[in-house]
């Protein structure tokens, strides 16, 4: 989609956006469009008993006077005074879902900031079209009839929706500097679509070699250092857990290491790392088949990391971060893990693999301690589709939070706030500790029945060491989630808007 910044609302279009608040005369807005319109939506709003309460939408078709207009959308957005960044964009998302569904492809936001609302008018109008960016995706490479293919032919339907193709945002004021405040916001939702579409794809098609294929591609786009650890460097590296996780498949493990050096100084690194599991059919302790389909999410942590480096690298922000990504294919086979084996982890201790389906923290257990010994990190922050129990606990709302420091815990809790990407915190303490600990090796895999996300974290815990350091269970949250406003795709690339925010926070002293 190409995003414009105008001063004028273009003549010939499919669909013209006009957002309204609470308690607004729809005729006193867009006042430079024609009287016949504006009297005309203004009838229009009676009959729908709009107010701009927020979520509200009336349409009107071929408005009087603007030939080249095939329809005018009224957007509620609710109070002026209740508008924030988050609000606003998931205005801008509805907008364009609404578009979308009507298969409108040239689209104009009028974006004037309104009256009582607590925000600069450049933010109002980039966050607007950020929201709209953000939901204008679709994954629908393998829908051989496209929206525009018409009926008929092989008696398919044709897809329902379709993508904006141009979208001219149109402030009150100052087109530049929504421009300009836009920018960073557009680098994050091409990562967050970025990370989606590595969720989407299936596993036949996107194995670990063909996710780092991609990552490394994405690297030399947006200028990252990129590094691929094949099976033979990875043995020498001792990544010895996340190799028997991958033993039993035929797709081989890779390891994919992002390196982005934007603070200018040799300052320690945030490192992020996620779970890459393309698939996970649980090995030889077996998932049952039913739904076992969306275990091709399995790395949404992997997406999110690698959808965060590529952000902060395109948005140029004053960080240095590194993302280290385990990506493994979880398979039954002769040569497959079998319960009970034990594997010496690259940190030196020994796990007893009791359960082959507890498979992520073997994963992280080695990238965490790679990460560790290798960037001396500042902070580290995993991510991953780690636990069944965490959709038990918070369901789709909330991901998982774990930390062993207050403080990073509380501005991932803001961060979440902030950006609708909302964590909650779940305690880890020595009685959970005690739960994975095992007779013959240092630690066993599962803890049993109860509180499975926390002795999930607790087992990662024992690879950090004293570096502070969140892990973030997105197992509800990075696929499959409620479709949002801003997302209604099945991979929602949760985490690269929350993880982004975090690093600001961090630029701007928090
Ligand atoms: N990838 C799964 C967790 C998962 C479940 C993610 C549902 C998304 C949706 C993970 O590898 C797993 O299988 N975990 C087991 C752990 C158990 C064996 C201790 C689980 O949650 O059942
Ligand atoms: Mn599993
Ligand atoms: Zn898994």
């Amino acid at each position: 989609m190409q995003v414009s910044f105008s001063r004028e609302t273009p003549k010939e279009l499919d669909a013209l956006v006009l957002p309204v608040v609470k308690g607004i005369d729809v005729q006193s807005i867009a006042a430079d469009l024609p009287q016949e319109a504006r009297a005309q939506l203004a009838k229009a709003a009676q009959a729908a008993d709009f107010s701009g309460k927020k979520g509200q939408m009336v349409e009107l078709l071929t408005p009087a006077g603007m030939e080249g207009v095939g329809r005018i959308l009224l957007l509620g957005l609710g109070e002026a005074e209740k508008l924030n960044g988050r609000e606003v964009e998931h205005a801008g998302g509805r907008a364009a879902g609404a578009c979308m569904a009507r298969k409108a492809k040239r689209v104009a936001l009028l974006a004037d900031v309104p009256a009582g609302a607590q925000m600069p008018a450049a933010d109002f109008a980039a966050r607007l079209a950020s929201g709209a960016k953000l939901r204008n995706y679709r994954f629908d490479r393998y829908k051989t009839k496209k929206a525009d293919d018409g009926d008929g032919g092989n008696g398919r339907e044709p897809d329902a929706k379709t993508r904006i193709e141009e979208l001219v945002v149109v402030p009150g004021e100052a087109p530049d500097a929504a421009e300009k405040a836009f920018v960073p916001l557009a680098a994050i939702a091409e990562s967050v679509h970025f990370a989606r579409d590595l969720v989407n794809e299936p596993a036949n098609v996107l194995t670990p070699k063909a996710f780092a294929k991609r990552v490394v591609e994405m690297a030399e786009d947006v200028g990252l250092e990129v590094e691929v650890l094949k099976p033979k460097q990875l043995r020498a590296e001792r990544f010895n857990a996340l190799l028997a996780v991958g033993q039993g498949s035929a797709n081989k493990p890779r390891v994919v290491v992002l390196q982005y050096n934007g603070a200018g100084d040799d300052s320690a690194p945030i490192a992020f790392i996620g779970k890459g599991v393309c698939f996970d059919t649980g090995g030889i302790s077996i998932k049952p088949s039913a739904g076992m389909e969306d275990m091709k999410g399995d790395m949404g942590g992997a997406a999110a990391v690698v959808g965060t480096m590529r952000a902060l690298a395109a948005r140029k922000a004053k960080v240095n971060a590194v993302g280290v990504v385990g990506l493994v294919e979880n398979m039954p086979d002769g040569k497959a893990q079998r319960p009970g084996d034990i594997v010496i982890s690259r940190s030196g201790q020994s796990i007893a693999v009791l359960n082959t389906d507890a498979e992520g923290r073997l994963v992280l257990a080695d990238c965490l301690d790679y990460a560790k010994e290798k960037f001396a990190p500042a902070r580290m922050i995993d991510l991953a589709t780690l636990t069944g129990a965490i959709i038990i606990s918070l369901g789709k709302e909330h991901a998982g939070l774990f930390s062993n420091n207050d403080e990073l815990a509380e501005a991932l809790f803001e961060a979440g706030q902030n950006t609708g990407e909302k964590v909650w915190r779940l305690p880890l303490g020595p009685a959970y500790d005690k739960l994975i600990d095992y007779d013959i090796a240092d630690m066993k895999n599962i803890g049993g029945r109860e509180a499975g996300s926390i002795t999930a974290a607790q087992f990662l815990k024992r690879f950090i060491g004293d570096v502070p350091w969140a892990h973030i269970d997105v197992a509800g949250t990075a696929m499959a989630s409620p479709k949002s406003d801003i997302n209604d795709s099945w991979g929602s690339g949760f985490g690269v808007r929350l993880l982004n925010a975090l690093v600001d926070m961090a630029a701007s002293g928090k």
